[in-house]
């Protein structure tokens, strides 16, 4: 068996919130340092409330949902209790892609609380992390909660098997299949013999059980309408459910008379289940070899990336960075138009880039990120006219491309809450993220 590691999840020391809201809580962003913000934090349920709302007017039901808790990038306990609490769509199951993660799930109180009941490690299992898992499985299941696991190659569920076999009562663990749907990013066609050979291991194997399949079509994000979101959709539906197709047909052949639970069809990205209507499900439900479940990260956050799918508006963005504007150089663009200096540069925006070209656009103000260094970035016009200069010493809010990397970067966030009378500037909590690996 391969060496294992340990997640030293006690010893990350957090920034102490306590002390952050005791000095910023109440008092507007225009006098705090250049930073992240979240805004609207009860936008998110909100948004879950009118989206079912609008789907059972639709005659349809919401598929069941697991939330990324890494990949919205609340990655806090705030964000993951605004995200699973939601009355609309309740859910305790998450997908985290770090061990840190998982384990700060169960230190904040989140299982014991009983709000997540279902944490499912969405990397392909790394096999020194099998111990790390386990123990994270027998600490959850104290309260009655699971853990599962991705799986895409038989050194996998080789190892699983043999780490069990060390047990002195061996269990099976609950996994996805992660399935390529022609994105080459994790996963295992069905079109290849790969995938017949894996499924012969994981139904031979006494470690495993097969909970469903899952999909993840990242390149969905080049949407730029609710058909083409939809088709990503349909592509993603489809590769699970051929899988899971394959899947039923071995057990059929295998003359076992065992009855099982529907194969679970874990399909999204934040476009994807955008898309996610009455009638895209009723398009495709009657087709289906196992129950829908969506999944998402990005949704509640969302970015330039997302606004250019067109499936949300501006004014559902709720993450920003305020930056400072720290030079001016008049005329010294290409068409002779103005640049300025901020100091957000790559680390306070990541390199993200997207199809609406640089790296950020500057609320309220004809100018956007056009290029980044490491700590600077230099803000370029959107328009021709030289209307508008900025002022050296004023801040700036950029919303950036992609908010995943943004608010990976940042110790801790200011929570605004413009749906409130004057809160878009003021400060009503602070959201300290989990860090690291
Ligand atoms: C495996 C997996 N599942 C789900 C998600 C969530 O996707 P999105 O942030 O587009 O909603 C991601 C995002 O990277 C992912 O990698």
């Amino acid at each position: 068996m391969s060496i294992q590691t340990a997640t030293p999840y006690q010893l990350l020391a957090l920034p102490k919130k306590d002390a952050l809201v005791r000095g910023v809580c109440g008092k507007t962003t225009r006098g705090i340092e250049d930073t992240c913000i979240r805004d609207r934090p009860s936008h998110f349920a909100k948004k879950l409330r009118q989206d079912a709302r609008k789907r059972a007017a639709m005659g349809g039901q919401l598929p069941s949902t697991r939330y990324g808790v890494t990949d919205d990038r609340p990655q806090t306990a705030e964000g993951t209790r605004l995200q699973l609490g939601s009355s609309a769509a309740k859910t305790n199951a998450v997908v985290v892609s770090t061990m840190m993660e998982a384990w700060k799930i169960v230190e904040s109180g989140l299982v014991t609380d009983g709000i997540v009941k279902d944490i499912l490690y969405g990397l392909p299992v790394a096999i020194n992390k099998i111990a790390d898992l386990s123990a994270l499985w027998d600490e959850v299941s104290l309260c009655g909660a699971v853990v599962r696991l991705i799986v895409d190659h038989p050194k996998q569920v080789e190892a699983l098997e043999a780490y069990e076999k060390s047990r002195t009562s061996p269990r099976k663990w609950s996994v996805f299949v992660k399935v390529d749907g022609g994105q080459k990013r994790a996963g295992v066609s069905t079109a290849t013999p790969e995938f017949e050979a894996l499924l012969t291991a994981l139904f031979t194997s006494p470690a495993i059980s097969i909970y469903g399949f899952y999909c993840h079509a990242g390149n969905a994000y080049a949407s730029t309408s609710l058909s083409e979101a939809s088709s990503f959709l349909s592509s993603e539906v489809e590769a699970v459910n051929v899988a899971a197709e394959r899947a039923k047909s071995r057990i059929s052949q295998s003359l076992k008379s065992e009855t099982r639970e529907p194969f679970v069809l874990s399909v999204g990205s934040t476009p994807t289940a955008h898309s996610a209507s009455a009638e895209t499900r009723a398009k495709l439900s009657s087709l289906l070899h196992g129950t829908l479940e969506l999944h998402a990260g990005n949704y509640p956050v969302l970015d330039l990336q997302q606004l250019h799918t067109s499936l949300i508006d501006r004014q559902h963005i709720a993450q920003r960075v305020l930056a400072t504007v720290i030079s001016y150089y008049p005329g010294r663009g290409d068409d002779s138009s103005d640049e300025a200096m901020c100091d957000a540069g790559c680390i306070a925006m990541s390199k993200d880039t997207g199809p609406s070209g640089g790296f950020g656009e500057v609320i309220g103000k004809p100018w956007r990120l056009g290029r980044i260094s490491q700590e600077h970035g230099i803000l370029t016009r959107t328009s021709g006219d030289n209307e508008g200069t900025l002022e050296i010493g004023s801040m700036v809010q950029i919303v950036g491309q992609h908010a995943c990397l943004i608010a990976a970067a940042y110790p801790w966030y200011y929570v605004v809450d413009s749906d409130m009378e004057g809160g878009s500037d003021k400060v009503v909590d602070i959201w300290v993220p989990w860090k690291g690996w």
